[in-house]
């Protein structure tokens, strides 16, 4: 018996025709196997999706998707687009200036009205941008002059991108300098419509504010040439550059 023992050779790798020793094990089938590796990998992802929403939250204090938020998740953003846009006159607008704190906070930039009720220490009363709120004001959003300005009305406004005239200008004859007087009044309404877009273009794409309609019957208010503001005078270019 153990002359028979000693016979036995373990199989080595040198031998190709071995076979492994077969485990006493029960075998899981392929299918069992890959079943669980799909349920482990789908833990691994809902565990680093809730860590990444509870960090979110940790560190923004309000957000579980680092502040993203989808339109269809703002209520107020999502009833507006199901009630269709709003169309206010000069008269109504002025009610959703804050004081009613029911109301919604509205502004208007070049006739669309926005709802910027997000942040009412900026728009709501003693906000540092209050009078925006409850109307147009988009000469003011050219000439920064809070004062004065809080119209719509832009009668004149150009002038505060036209340059002075120089002593080149005044040395020219009444033609050309008729010719370069409608050129630069030109390019000056090219820059107040940059600005007026601008602004639009800042409430419209603020992720907190959102586009509510439009104001109605601004163009039945009167329009009048008005003075350019001090602040707005005082920015005028001085000299011509390479004219
Ligand atoms: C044409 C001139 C200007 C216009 C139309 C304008 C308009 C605005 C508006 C609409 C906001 C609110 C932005 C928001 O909703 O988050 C704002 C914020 C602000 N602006 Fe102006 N601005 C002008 C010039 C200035 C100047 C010259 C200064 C500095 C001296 C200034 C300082 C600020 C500050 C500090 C804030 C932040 C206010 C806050 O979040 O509480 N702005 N500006």
């Amino acid at each position: 018996m153990s002359e028979l023992r000693q016979r036995q050779v373990p199989p080595t790798s040198s031998s190709p025709s071995s076979k492994p020793p077969k485990s006493k094990a029960p075998r899981r089938s392929s299918h069992a196997r890959s079943s669980i590796g799909i349920l482990d990998i789908i833990r691994v992802l809902v565990t680093l999706v809730v860590a990444s929403c509870g960090l979110s939250y940790y560190m923004t204090g309000e957000s579980v998707l680092w502040g993203y938020r989808p339109w269809f998740t703002r209520w107020p953003l999502l009833v507006r687009y199901i009630q269709g846009p709003l169309a206010l006159t000069p008269a109504q607008l002025a009610l959703y200036n804050g004081t009613d704190a029911s109301l919604p906070i509205y502004l208007a930039v070049n006739g669309t009205i926005f709802d910027v009720s997000a942040n009412p220490h900026v728009y709501g009363p003693g906000g540092g941008y209050s009078f925006f709120a409850g109307r147009d004001a988009t000469r003011a959003f050219v000439t920064g002059c809070f004062q004065e300005d809080l119209t719509h009305d832009l009668t004149g406004v150009e002038e505060m991108y036209i340059p002075l005239e120089s002593e080149e200008d005044r040395a020219l004859g009444s033609g050309e300098r008729k010719n370069r007087r409608a050129q630069d009044v030109r390019d000056a309404w090219a820059k107040v419509h940059r600005q007026v877009a601008h602004w639009e273009n800042f409430f419209r794409n603020h992720k907190k504010y959102f586009e509510v309609g439009r104001v109605v019957g601004l163009e039945e208010l009167p329009t009048e040439k008005r003075e350019l503001c001090r602040a707005a005078a005082q920015q005028r270019p001085k000299k011509r550059q390479g004219k």
